[in-house]
């Protein structure tokens, strides 16, 4: 029976979860495809550290490089989630004609157009499911599913860490701190958990589908990103008043060749599909010019779900090579190309303010918001006035980044506004 052998690079949480369901699972995937995997050799940082697993002393080094000169090795597993080093050893991979395979979703949000660039000139495939959704196939679908499709949005919940800490607010009444802790313990959380609550990890991953999605590299600095550090309680009770979930959401759209990405919380009504995806899970909708909509969703962090993602790449990488083929994992093409300008991106808004309690508040708030030619949908006093302040929460009609700033600002300077405004995005998926 035919070998592949392996290299797996990094054995933390997920590495440790490859090798575990590689073993766990050998029958079945030899007998589903023909061939064995072997991990041939794992590269640590510290080989004495406990892994959660039996594994064969002789197979860890702390050289990294090694994997690549290793002729045993025809596929490269890169988890180590660096930066330089793992950029270096799937460049070398490339160079050396390894299959790669990699769930770094920060290099490849940066590093994504020199790595293809690198894959096509020697026509070797790099394999990436395990970046976003955990154990969602979304990348998969999006490459071959929806190959004959325009996508015209992707509307995601893509980190589980932000939305197991906004489930924990919402329905335990958990504060964040608290709720973060758990999600550390859990293990779902970056090394660096400011990633997860300041939208920086979800804004890798919508880079990385927006890029499949249309064709090129989005660079990092056209996408708007705003995080869940800053939400308090009474956004969380207000919304729910209103008939809203919040989420964390990173919302992509196409029109006229030109593409919008950015990832922000955002209310979104409680009957939408996207507003009961609770906890770790993550969902996508994505809607197609031919498919219409399709829902994902799945556990999107942990080292079960991402190992089993991992393990759907190394087989598309022994397959590719057995057969060798066309699609290298992305495929550029010229069809898109620009980024909306940020401050055109349109939505619709919540506000929440803290005023005085006085007659006439309400107009000079409309009367900023009116010259701006910002629309208002409704205003609510949810809550009786404490003292002389009240909270005004006015839903406001779409307008652009540029228009909402301004107004925020113009808000903000108004004697009768006694806190700085609480803006959050909406959105209706019209
Ligand atoms: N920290 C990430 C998350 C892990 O919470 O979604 C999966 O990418």
């Amino acid at each position: 029976m035919q070998q592949f052998g392996i290299g797996l690079a990094g054995m933390g949480n997920v590495g440790a979860g490859v090798y575990k369901h590689l073993l766990r699972n050998r029958a079945l995937l030899r007998e589903r495809l023909g061939y064995e995997m072997n991990v041939q050799r794992i590269a640590v940082r510290d080989i004495t550290k406990p892994r959660g697993c039996d594994v064969p002393a002789e197979l860890l080094t702390t050289d990294w490089r090694s994997l690549l000169e290793d002729p045993s090795i025809h596929i490269i597993v890169e988890l180590m989630g660096c930066k330089e080093e793992s950029l270096a050893l799937i460049l070398g991979a490339i160079e050396r004609r390894k299959m790669v395979v990699t769930g770094n979703k920060a290099l490849l949000a940066e590093h994504g157009k020199e790595i293809f660039e690198a894959a096509l000139r020697h026509k070797v495939p790099v394999f990436f499911e395990a970046a976003v959704g955990g154990g969602i196939p979304i990348i998969k679908a999006l490459r071959e599913a929806f190959v004959a499709n325009h996508i015209q949005s992707i509307h995601g919940i893509v980190n589980g860490t932000s939305n197991f800490i906004l489930t924990m607010m919402t329905e335990n009444g958990l504060g964040f701190a608290d709720a973060l802790r758990q999600a550390q313990d859990a293990g779902y959380a970056e090394a660096d958990p400011s990633l997860d609550v300041n939208g920086g990890d979800a804004a890798h991953k919508a880079i990385i589908l927006a890029s499949l999605a249309y064709g090129f590299w989005v660079p990092p600095e056209k996408v708007f990103v705003e995080g869940i550090e800053h939400l308090t309680a009474n956004d969380i009770t207000f919304t729910r008043k209103l008939g809203y979930r919040i989420k964390l959401l990173a919302i992509i759209k196409a029109e006229a060749g030109e593409i919008e990405v950015r990832v922000h919380p955002t209310l979104i009504p409680e009957a939408h599909v996207l507003a009961s995806v609770n906890h770790v899970f993550n969902a996508m909708a994505v809607r197609g010019d031919i498919v219409g909509e399709s829902l994902f969703y799945g556990r999107g962090a942990g080292q079960d779900a991402t190992s089993s993602a991992v393990i759907s790449d190394l087989v598309e990488a022994a397959d590719a090579l057995e057969s060798p083929r066309r699609h290298l994992g992305f495929m550029p093409h010229g069809l898109y190309g620009t980024c909306k300008p940020i401050d055109q991106i349109c939505s619709e808004y919540y506000l929440r303010l803290t005023v005085e309690d006085r007659p006439g508040v309400i107009a000079e708030v409309a009367g900023i918001l009116g010259s701006l030619q910002i629309g208002i949908s409704s205003i609510l006093q949810p809550e009786a006035a404490e003292g002389d302040v009240a909270s005004l929460a006015l839903m406001l009609h779409t307008a652009s980044n540029a228009q909402i700033s301004t107004a925020l600002t113009r808000l903000s300077a108004l004697s009768c506004v006694k806190k700085p405004p609480r803006m959050i995005r909406v959105e209706h998926f019209s």
